[in-house]
């Protein structure tokens, strides 16, 4: 008989022991998966004394082990929070980070401005992996038409089934294609009429291998490193692709790595462009790339 209390105290210095960088949280969202109940629920049981069944206690063991060698927390859940929305990720798909929640903000923010001036944007997410900045777009500006560009096969039938779970299937339009020939392949049909082009795409350098294992061994290769010395080789596609498809004036927003600020900003420095900057994260580090296609 162990109850629920004890249990998470031996779950967290069981991660702790395996180098879990959060160790606290990741043994409450666990114990609730192996409950099947909210986190929120968790607290109120450890109050009343719970104590664990044989299968709820095999079932957190289980899910301990797998996370003490490092499977990333979300592929157990099976679920990860972006903005508003709860989405479906496991292997094969890139994990969203917190810190494009900002980007996809930005593009929110400015979608809703076209709004509130008379407009029915038209976003499109280069990369979209799960889709989380394309369906954030769609649930938060619900006038909003959104296309989303994804190459991997893996990640397409995760984004696909999270346009499924969140019933935005028909402002969603979720297309198979390679974003850096975006603009004569699969958006050939869009050229001229993006107003807000979004784009988180893979931009590690091939020397700069994270060091965490649940990025390293789980996050796929084609989300992670961008190509060229640089990792900007995918980056400069997704620029091309961007001046092509955006109307004049269109908003254009890439998130990339923290030392890739000037890089990322000289891929705009022509007359293409106007209104470049960085946009920094809360951690005060270079973050996204913003600019506007030039007026014509
Ligand atoms: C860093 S992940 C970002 C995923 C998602 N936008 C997010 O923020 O969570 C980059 C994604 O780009 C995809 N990708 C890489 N190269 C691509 C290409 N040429 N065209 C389209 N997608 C590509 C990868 O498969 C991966 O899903």
């Amino acid at each position: 008989m162990t109850q629920l209390k004890d249990a998470l105290a031996q779950a967290q210095r069981r991660l702790v022991a395996a180098g879990v960088p959060s160790p606290a949280a990741d043994a409450h969202l666990l114990a609730a998966h192996a409950l099947g109940i909210q986190r929120r629920d968790l607290a109120r049981r450890v109050v009343l004394g719970y104590v664990l069944e044989t299968g709820e206690m095999a079932r957190l063991e289980e899910l301990l082990a797998q996370r003490a060698d490092r499977i990333p927390l979300q592929h157990l859940t099976g679920v990860t929070g972006f903005r508003n929305l709860e989405l479906a990720v496991g292997p094969g798909v890139f994990i969203p980070r917190a810190e494009t929640e900002l980007s996809a903000g930005l593009a929110i923010e400015v979608a809703s401005q076209l709004v509130a001036d008379g407009v029915d944007p038209l976003v499109v997410d280069l990369c979209t992996g799960s889709g989380a900045i394309a369906l954030s777009v769609a649930d938060e500006v619900p006038q909003a038409r959104v296309v989303a560009v994804e190459l991997d096969p893996d990640a397409v039938a995760w984004a696909a089934e999270n346009v499924r779970r969140l019933g935005l299937g028909d402002r969603v339009d979720l297309r198979a294609g390679d974003a850096v020939r975006a603009d004569t392949h699969v958006l050939a049909d869009l050229v001229g009429a993006v107003d807000i082009l979004v784009a988180n795409p893979p931009y590690i350098p091939p020397d700069a291998e994270p060091t965490e294992p649940e990025v390293r061994d789980h996050d796929p290769a084609l989300a992670l490193y961008g190509g060229g010395d640089d990792g900007l080789a995918t980056a400069r596609g997704v620029v091309a692709a961007a001046a092509r498809l955006l109307r004049p004036g269109g908003l254009f927003v890439m998130e990339h790595g923290d030392q890739q600020g000037p890089g990322t900003r000289a891929l705009v420095s022509g007359s293409g462009w106007r209104d470049v900057s960085t946009q920094q994260d809360l951690a005060g580090r270079d973050r996204a790339l913003v600019a506007r296609k030039a007026d014509e």
